[in-house]
């Protein structure tokens, strides 16, 4: 097995809230992230694919497919805020765990099926990451 990863960046703005905690939940829970407007962060979103390296191409997936997915995935994240533009997360909490898994089964849904997606790792800061494999 052969392992390639592609890292993309975008932008997006978000906000933690639950509407079956209370306000005072909320605020406990989420502290600053709660704020009303939401804030912004620039993700790098990295995804790992695993497969075969073909005999003729040299490739475990044509990297031009693999940067069409990613874009295809992030554009709709990339300058917008996650709780009112993506519908996704009018319902779940636009977390790094949220949005990781989100992009793992949207890159997974798109990708050839002799490849593998073994593994998303988004970063929300450098210092902060989620890895999901499924
Ligand atoms: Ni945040």
């Amino acid at each position: 097995m052969t392992y390639l990863s592609r890292r993309i960046t975008f932008s997006s703005a978000h906000r933690y809230f639950q509407k079956k905690f209370s306000e005072a939940e909320n605020k406990k829970i989420f502290g600053k992230c709660y704020n009303e407007h939401g804030h912004g962060h620039n993700y790098v979103l990295e995804m790992t694919v695993g497969g075969s390296v073909d005999p003729l191409s040299g490739m475990v997936i044509n990297l031009v497919e693999v940067d069409q997915i990613l874009k295809t995935v992030t554009d709709p994240l990339d300058h917008h805020h996650l709780n009112f533009d993506v519908p996704e997360f009018s319902k779940i909490v636009p977390t790094t765990e949220n949005i990781a898994k989100y992009c793992f089964e949207k890159i997974k849904d798109l990708l050839p099926r002799e490849v593998n997606l073994e593994k998303v790792r988004l970063y929300e800061a450098e210092d902060l990451w989620v890895d999901y494999n499924g």
